[in-house]
């Protein structure tokens, strides 16, 4: 049962409506942090044409697409989300014969179309009150068989977009940053790969493979803004600006408070050689020697640190 003791996942319901026309806005923004995760999992799950695929908790569409993208010509992108907002924006913007959508909680509904030939979600599978139930539920999608792909986030300490946000907002509001349940619905609930093979393990899956993908996500100094504007769309940069009382006063504190902890992430690199989020299995190497050599131009990117689980498994 939900929170509300009445329809389950209600309160995430709630959550991702009022947070999707941001999420839509942010989507758009160049480097967007969850861009190169999605690819590589895309690229985990080797889809076919002709295949019939679900995209998890598909929020604004864009996942989709690129998976009717890899199915074209034949196949099927069927992307699916809690949130009726999310869904309405994704019916909005993504014209692809090859996409549709649905509203419906994968923790319990089976959405028409059912079964895949294959299943992925980028960051979608975090949020479920009961995720064994959801990920049998999911399994049940699936033809026998049938291949799972997603991501979810490592550990908070081993993301500084968490990290720095946190910071700013408790900096900035003086309360100190939550620490729930580990375990809890949020975008950290699966951060332990203990946790993963459990749930997976009990909802039924097998071969069920976790592979660390992170790298170093770098934008411009002078795209602070684009940074800025990214993390207080989602987490709790956007808690501490949407609480009640908020005004102009503390939505400049706020910002403030985060570009100075961004200015905290700025290195020197040549030739302005910002990465655009490539991320990569294992340990990437976090910046240069800021070298003077006369052909190379040195230029001050923002660089954070992301961390992610890339999970397989067979239905
Ligand atoms: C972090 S967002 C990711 C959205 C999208 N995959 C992307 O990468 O842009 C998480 C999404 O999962 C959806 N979600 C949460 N719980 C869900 C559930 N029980 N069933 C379906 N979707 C769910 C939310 O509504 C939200 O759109």
């Amino acid at each position: 049962m939900g929170d509300d003791g009445a329809i389950p996942n209600a309160k995430q319901r709630r959550y991702w409506d009022e947070v999707a026309p941001s999420w839509a806005e942010s989507q758009a923004r160049s480097g967007q942090i969850s861009g190169p995760f999605g690819d590589a999992v895309l690229d985990a799950l080797r889809v076919r044409v002709g295949e019939r695929v679900l995209d998890i908790g598909c929020g604004t569409g864009g996942t989709t697409r690129a998976l009717a993208d890899a199915l074209h010509p034949s196949g099927a992108a069927v992307g699916v989300d809690l949130s009726p907002v999310m869904i309405e924006i994704a019916r909005a913007s993504v014209f692809h014969g090859g996409a549709t959508f649905q509203v419906a909680d994968l923790e319990s509904e089976r959405p028409e179309g059912a079964p895949f030939d294959a299943a992925y979600s980028r960051f979608g599978v975090m949020f479920f009150e009961n995720p064994v139930a959801a990920f049998t539920n999911i399994r049940g999608l699936l033809h026998p068989g049938g291949r799972l792909a997603f991501c979810c986030w490592q550990g908070v300490a081993h993301n500084d977009w968490m990290t720095v946000a946190a910071a700013a907002a408790s900096e900035a509001t003086g309360e100190p940053p939550r620490r729930g349940d580990p375990g809890a619905p949020g975008p950290f609930a699966l951060a332990d790969p203990a946790r993963i093979e459990e749930v997976l393990g009990a909802a039924g899956f097998s071969l069920v493979r976790i592979e660390p993908i992170e790298g170093d996500l770098e934008w411009p100094e002078a795209e602070i803004e684009e940074v800025v504007a990214i993390l207080s769309g989602v987490g709790p940069v956007r808690d501490a600006l949407s609480g009640p009382g908020v005004d102009a006063s503390v939505r400049d504190r706020v910002l403030d408070a985060l570009r100075q902890r961004l200015a905290g992430f700025l290195i020197d690199t040549e030739d302005g050689e910002a990465s655009g989020g490539e991320v990569s299995d294992g340990d990437t190497s976090r910046g240069t020697d800021g070298s003077d050599s006369p052909d190379r131009a040195v230029e001050r990117v923002i660089c954070l640190h992301a961390a992610a689980h890339l999970v397989t498994a067979r239905a």
